[in-house]
């Protein structure tokens, strides 16, 4: 399987189902583990470290932040695929908007439901410690996915119909062009270095440059225990993108890499860095308070906002 996906991204035939690709899902996470408390880190890591499917003795949120791709498109995990996205049935480039009745009324669910969906399964933890894992691993990249703005369109397949030309490449399509193609030219290739040195640039801009005063604005809706209206405003905030740059002017059968990618670079980065925080937030609420090793009940759960926000 892994063998499959990794050639269909070599050959740029990705699914709508890798949103941000490697690199940006696991700086996403990486962010988040900045702004994490003791007890929430310890609660994390347990748990994925008690998951029946791990890969490495002691994954920390980054190393998990992209199985979701993976085990939707394995036998197993195809149920979850409809999950990444919500297919906004607007009218973009003149009208923007998310209606959850129209746009998640199918049986394939979408990332708003099953964003509230974990949140529930780890509000409420299953006995069976595999199942809590993958709850919060989808939720780990769910959080990302959903700030993709292209995960929040119906538009011509949330842009995989729209061809486009990067770096003088055809065959390229807008999806994917948002997916990997601006943040490799903005971070680099998907290796630790980068995403080291891409985190950082971020969390210093959440601390002290340009996103610290839009941080507050991020986290309006951040509680887990009104996770599907929170999920539903993220994702109206992703695809309001979508008329203010995404197919505000038509991009079909244009080259990106210029000054589409110059507008498009900063949206990108703010998106992660979003992401970010709010999955930090989230976190530290469902396993804030927990002792070691063990979900805090839910009498037991403490809002904690990070300090360092
Ligand atoms: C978790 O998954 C592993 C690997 O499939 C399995 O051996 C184990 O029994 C599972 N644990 C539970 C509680 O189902
Ligand atoms: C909730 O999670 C379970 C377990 O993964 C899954 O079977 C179910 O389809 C999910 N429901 C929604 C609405 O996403």
């Amino acid at each position: 399987m892994l063998i499959g996906s990794t050639l269909l991204t070599a050959i740029g035939l990705t699914s709508s189902v890798h949103a941000w690709g490697g690199l940006g899902h696991k700086t996403l996470a990486n962010v988040a583990l900045q702004f994490l408390t003791e007890d929430t880190l310890t609660g994390v890591e347990a748990v994925l470290a008690a998951d029946g499917h791990k890969k490495t003795p002691h994954p920390s949120i980054v190393d998990i932040a992209t199985w979701a791709d993976d085990w939707a498109h394995s036998k197993g995990g195809a149920f979850s695929k409809e999950f990444h996205y919500i297919d906004a049935q607007d009218d973009p480039p003149f009208e923007c908007n998310v209606d959850l009745d129209r746009d998640c009324s199918g049986e394939g669910g979408c990332v708003v439901k099953a964003i509230a969906n974990y949140t529930r399964q780890l509000i409420n933890p299953s006995r069976n410690i595999n199942d809590t894992a993958d709850a919060l691993k989808f939720l780990v990249h769910f959080i990302g996915d959903i700030t993709q703005p292209l995960h929040a369109e119906s538009k011509a397949r949330g842009g995989n119909d729209i061809h486009v030309t990067w770096q003088g490449h055809r065959g390229k399509n807008l999806h994917g062009v948002w997916d990997t193609d601006i943040i490799t030219a903005l971070a680099g290739e998907d290796d630790k270095t980068n995403r080291d040195q891409w985190t950082e640039t971020i969390v210093d801009e959440i601390k002290n440059g340009n996103y610290k005063d839009l941080v507050p604005e991020w986290l309006s809706c951040t509680d887990v225990n009104d996770a599907l209206n929170c999920a539903l405003r993220w994702a109206i905030d992703s695809n309001s993108f979508i008329c203010s740059y995404v197919l505000k002017t038509d991009p079909a059968g244009r080259e990106l890499s210029g000054t589409y990618y110059r507008g498009a670079a900063p949206i990108v980065q703010e998106q992660i860095a979003k992401g970010g925080v709010r999955l930090a937030v989230w976190l530290n609420q469902l396993f804030g308070s927990g002792e070691a090793g063990r979900l805090p009940t839910p009498a037991k759960r403490l809002v904690v906002q990070d300090r360092a926000l």
